[in-house]
């Protein structure tokens, strides 16, 4: 396998309008374990969003663009509500397949939307914090561009873009460790190949810096995180 460059040819079975609709249904339910166990999550929760929303001293208003199956915004409200912060949480994604699965995972604060975000733009909501999980390696040219726009003017703090990053070690680890999970589901050949067009971090950088101002770390193995400044 090799892994040197993006293969951003590559398209990802649950993108096709045609697909399985109970595979799919499967693979967005999974997505909890996989993501807890992959996205890190936990951590950034800890580092960098935690502190800013405490810092607010009132109830804050997050939003997730492209929640997909809505597992990281349940997952982080019920962390934000552990930790005793007031926050609503927003989760929007305009597959439709996708939202069906998020409503189940729906809470009192925590509502999912069928719209994107340029049309969430578009009303004038603003929020404390926007952030996304595993949406920027999906995107081309045209659609990244307008993403980070979108979320820079969505955010009147801080924009929190979280990905896998690209790697032999990654992609060998998922390849066995996913096994026991993938039955039924996309969940192999769509990580492998998520993590096929995923970004390295020098890449994720070179890439965002026509873009606006953005600082990309690693914070867990694995993975990469855009973090910007709000405009909104
Ligand atoms: C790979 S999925 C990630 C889903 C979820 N965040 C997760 O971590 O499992 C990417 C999602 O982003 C959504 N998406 C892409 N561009 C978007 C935009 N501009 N606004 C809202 N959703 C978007 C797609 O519909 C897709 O469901």
């Amino acid at each position: 396998m090799d892994l040197r460059h993006r293969d951003v040819a590559l398209r990802e079975l649950m993108d096709d309008p045609a697909c399985d609709p109970a595979a799919l249904a499967r693979t967005l339910r999974r997505f909890d374990v996989v993501n807890r166990a992959v996205s890190g999550w936990g951590t950034v929760w800890r580092r960098r969003l935690r502190p800013v929303l405490a810092r607010l001293d009132r109830p804050a208003r997050v939003l997730d663009i492209g929640s997909g199956g809505g597992d990281v915004t349940a997952r982080l409200a019920r962390l934000a509500e552990r930790d005793g912060l007031s926050v609503t949480w927003l989760g929007i994604d305009p597959d439709p397949r996708a939202l069906a699965v998020a409503r189940e995972r729906a809470r009192p604060d925590v509502e999912f939307r069928s719209t994107d975000s340029t049309a969430l733009r578009a009303t004038g909501e603003r929020f404390d914090a926007v952030i996304s999980n595993h949406v920027l390696h999906h995107l081309g040219e045209p659609e990244l561009g307008a993403f980070l726009a979108d979320s820079l003017a969505l955010s009147s703090g801080i924009v929190l873009h979280a990905d896998i990053e690209r790697g032999r070690t990654a992609y060998a680890l998922y390849a066995a460790g996913i096994l026991p999970l993938q039955r039924g589901t996309f969940l192999r050949t769509d990580g492998l190949r998520s993590i096929r067009r995923s970004y390295r971090a020098p890449e994720l950088r070179a890439t965002l810096a026509g873009h606006g101002e953005w600082h990309v770390v690693r914070p867990a193995p694995f993975r990469v995180l855009a973090m910007g400044r709000g405009r909104g």
